[in-house]
């Protein structure tokens, strides 16, 4: 084959279109033209870039899993920064169930207590760890990943941080039991009946 029909625009195609799509799948928060975004052309002063909403967020009586967010929707001056915090709370023996961040890796470091974590990647292995306390994990970005608290006695405290302003969540247990998806398609999906499938969807799914 000559040299030159490798040249041809025809040959190039499928290469460009790779190249694009690997840009596309690789991509992070978009670069800003700006030091910063305003949400108005209002002036702004230091309380924009500043954010209180985790004061007091550990609650010694909360029952439930917890989850304080700060990311772009609950602190506008994270647009275009690339970055976010959440601050997970986990009374005895709470789960937070597997979910994944479609748009962001997520380094979380335990602040107090000890935490089994764990991912799925895409050939199905599962990479779990039991943490202590000062203990940091990466879950890669939008793997499958959980966090459960064990200790049937001590609360856990743990802090996120996220490549993304808007990380995204995406609960599976949620998005697979609440959102009307045909009962069929689930029993058939799951090797079970659709009873057994109605008994989830009924239950307290979060
Ligand atoms: C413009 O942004 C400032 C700072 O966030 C805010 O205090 C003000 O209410 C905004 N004004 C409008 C019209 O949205
Ligand atoms: C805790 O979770 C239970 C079961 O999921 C639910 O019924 C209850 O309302 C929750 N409590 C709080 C304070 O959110
Ligand atoms: C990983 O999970 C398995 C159960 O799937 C458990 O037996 C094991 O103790 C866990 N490992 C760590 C380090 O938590
Ligand atoms: C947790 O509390 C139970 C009952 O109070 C006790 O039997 C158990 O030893 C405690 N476990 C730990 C790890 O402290």
């Amino acid at each position: 084959m000559a040299i030159s029909s490798f040249t041809s625009p025809m040959l190039l195609l499928p290469l460009v279109l790779l190249l694009a799509i690997s840009t596309t799948t690789q991509a992070n928060d978009p670069d800003i033209l700006t030091d910063f975004v305003t949400p108005n052309s209002s002036s702004v002063d230091a309380s924009f870039f500043t954010y209180s909403g985790l004061r007091n967020f550990y609650n010694p009586d909360q029952k439930n899993f917890t989850v304080v967010k700060a990311s772009m929707k609950e602190f506008p001056a994270l647009n275009g920064q690339s970055v976010s915090y959440a601050v997970l709370q986990f009374p005895p023996a709470a789960v937070n169930p597997p979910h994944t961040h479609p748009r962001a890796a997520e380094l979380l470091v335990v602040m107090m207590g000890t935490l089994e974590v764990g991912f799925v990647d895409t050939t199905n292995v599962l990479y779990n760890q039991t943490l202590q306390e000062g203990d940091m994990f990466v879950f890669p970005k939008g793997l499958v990943h959980f966090q459960y608290n064990r200790n049937h006695n001590q609360s856990a405290i743990a802090v996120s941080a996220f490549g993304s302003a808007n990380a995204g969540l995406l609960s599976v247990p949620k998005s697979v039991f609440t959102t009307g998806i045909d009962e069929n398609v689930l029993a058939m999906s799951f090797k079970t009946d659709v009873p057994t499938v109605q008994k989830i969807e009924l239950g307290n799914v979060v």
